[in-house]
C-alpha cells in the first residue's frame, strides 16, 4: 500500500465558541504554551509521512499562512542577536521538501463542503484530514497509528474514542462491527445524534484517512445537522461503495474547540513541558493550597 502523502488541514471554520478571541484570529492560531493548535497538527502529520499540506481557509485567517510562510527579517534578528535556538524553532516548522497549499472556501457551509474544496489539489490518491483543534498526546501520533492500519487494510479510517452518552449530540457517532480481521468496520454514522437515537457512544474524532472516492459522495451530500454539508453525511454515503474502519488510538485528545478542553490541554501540556513543568506544577501546587 503506497504512503500517504498529503494531509488535509480544514481550517475555515468561524469557531464561534471562542469569541471574541477568534474574532479576527484563527482558532486554530490559539497557542498550547508556546505553540499553536496549528503547529501540533502539521508536526502530527509529518510525523505519519505527509508530505504535502493542504490547508482550507476562509475570512480572517491570514494568520495561519503567515506562519507556515518563511520571515526573513525574524530570522536575521534572532541570527544577529545569537538566538540560535528561536532562529531553528522558526525556521523548521515546515521542513525542505515539504509543501504547503491554501485552498479558500469561500463560505464555511460545513466540514464536508470544506474537504470537498479540496478535490483538485488532492488528486486521486487516499489523504489524511486534520482537526487541529482536537489536540491528541500519544506516544506514536495519531495519525501515524492510523497510517499504519491503513496500510494495512487498504480502506478509510475514522480515528474514535468512546464519549458519555449524554454527549452524543457533540460529534459523529458510528455502529461497528467486527471483520474476520479484528479490524472494526462500520455499519452506520450519523452526525450529533441525540443519545436516545445514536447507534453506540463511539464518536469519531478530528482524524480521519479517506480514500478519492469520498469526493463523488461529498459532490452529491446535501445540507445535515446544523444546516451544515457535513462530512459524517458523505461518510455514510461512501459506506454503500467501500468499508470504512475505526480505530481506537491509543492517546489522550483535548477538545481546544471547548473552552474547558482548551484549559485542560494548556495546563497538562504546561506540566509537561521539559523547560517549564516543574516550575508550573510548584505554582499550582501552591494555587491550590491557598
Ligand atoms: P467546528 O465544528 O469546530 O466549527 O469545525 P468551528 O466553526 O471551527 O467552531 P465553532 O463550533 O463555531 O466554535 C470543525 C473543524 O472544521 C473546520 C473548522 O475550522 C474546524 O477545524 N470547518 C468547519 C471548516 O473548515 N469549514 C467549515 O465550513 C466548517
Amino acid at each position: 500500500m503506497p504512503k500517504i502523502r498529503t494531509a488535509v488541514f480544514p481550517v475555515a471554520g468561524r469557531g464561534t465558541r471562542f469569541l471574541p478571541a477568534t474574532k479576527a484570529h484563527p482558532k486554530e492560531m490559539l497557542p498550547i504554551v508556546d505553540k499553536p493548535l496549528i503547529q501540533y497538527a502539521v508536526e502530527e502529520a509529518l510525523d505519519a509521512g505527509a508530505e504535502k499540506l493542504v490547508f482550507v481557509t476562509g475570512t480572517s485567517k491570514r494568520a495561519i499562512e503567515d506562519h507556515f510562510d518563511v520571515d526573513p527579517d525574524l530570522e536575521r534578528a534572532l541570527e544577529r542577536s545569537g538566538k540560535t535556538d528561536l532562529l531553528d524553532a522558526v525556521r523548521n516548522i515546515v521542513p525542505p521538501g515539504v509543501t504547503c497549499l491554501y485552498v479558500r472556501q469561500g463560505r464555511p457551509l460545513g466540514l464536508g463542503h470544506a474537504v470537498l474544496c479540496t478535490r483538485e489539489a488532492i488528486g486521486d490518491e487516499p489523504f489524511f484530514v486534520h482537526l487541529a483543534d482536537d489536540l491528541i498526546h500519544s506516544e506514536e501520533p495519531c495519525l501515524k497509528q492510523m497510517a499504519e492500519h491503513h496500510a494495512e487494510h487498504g480502506c478509510s479510517v475514522l480515528g474514535v474514542e468512546t464519549v458519555p452518552m449524554d454527549q452524543t449530540g457533540n460529534y459523529g457517532v458510528v455502529a461497528v462491527e467486527a471483520e474476520p480481521s479484528g479490524a472494526q468496520r462500520v455499519t452506520s454514522i450519523v452526525e450529533k445524534p441525540k443519545p436516545e437515537d445514536a447507534p453506540s457512544n463511539l464518536a469519531v474524532v478530528g482524524r480521519y484517512i479517506l480514500t478519492p472516492a469520498i469526493y463523488d459522495h461529498l459532490s452529491q451530500t446535501g445540507k445535515g445537522a446544523g444546516g451544515e454539508i457535513q462530512l459524517t453525511d458523505g461518510i455514510a454515503s461512501l459506506l454503500h461503495d467501500e468499508a470504512v474502519h475505526v480505530l481506537r488510538f491509543e492517546g489522550r485528545r483535548y477538545d481546544c474547540g471547548s473552552k474547558i478542553g482548551y484549559l485542560r490541554a494548556t495546563v497538562e501540556y504546561a506540566l509537561r513541558h521539559p523547560e517549564l513543568g516543574e516550575n508550573f506544577r510548584a505554582y499550582l501546587q501552591g494555587v491550590w493550597e491557598r
